[in-house]
């Protein structure tokens, strides 16, 4: 979905997306990511030009920005943890949210595509790695179903 209204995303759904996010599992359920939630439409302004001007992104309501927290998960899992575990958790949690989101009867769409060091800036944090942009509102647009591999394409075994 890369077109929305600008109807409000109610208090009561963000929570059940958030929760939805807060429920994905994590290595050693150390949780390493944070979520920042942006609704200020200036900020989501200044996202939309970080994520290299896809200003579909300020048209939605809420844009959750979800970034690995590598320093939480080093303690314990070191390299591997820093390189792999703090992103699939940033990115689990990321893919829950979208789904439940989704389930809500709203659009999204995961945006990867942007420079990292100008979300850090928005957010204001530089010690965090932006792993997905996430803007969520009502549909504003019918958009076609995407092709998909073939299972048998992409199934082995
Ligand atoms: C890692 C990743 C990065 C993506 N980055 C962008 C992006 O920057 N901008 C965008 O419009 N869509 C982006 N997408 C969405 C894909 O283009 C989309 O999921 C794919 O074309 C399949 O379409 P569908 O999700 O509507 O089925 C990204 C998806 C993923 C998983």
């Amino acid at each position: 979905m890369r077109a929305f209204t600008a109807q409000p995303v109610k208090a009561g759904d963000l929570e059940q997306i958030l929760a939805a996010a807060n429920a994905a599992p994590s290595a050693g359920n150390l949780q390493a990511y944070e979520i920042f939630l942006v609704t200020q439409e200036k900020q989501r302004v200044l996202l939309a030009r970080a994520a290299l001007d896809q200003f579909f992104i300020a048209q939605a309501p809420v844009v959750l920005v979800f970034c690995a927290n590598q320093a939480r998960s080093a303690p314990k899992y070191r390299e591997r943890g820093k390189r792999l575990y703090a992103i699939q958790d940033a990115t689990i949690a990321c893919t829950f949210a979208m789904l439940a989101a989704t389930a809500l009867g709203f659009g999204t769409v995961w945006v990867g595509a942007f420079d990292d060091a100008a979300v850090e800036r928005v957010l204001g944090r530089d010690d965090l790695l932006p792993v997905a942009i996430l803007p969520i509102g009502y549909p504003g647009e019918k958009p076609e179903p995407t092709p998909r591999r073939p299972l048998a394409d992409l199934v082995h075994g």
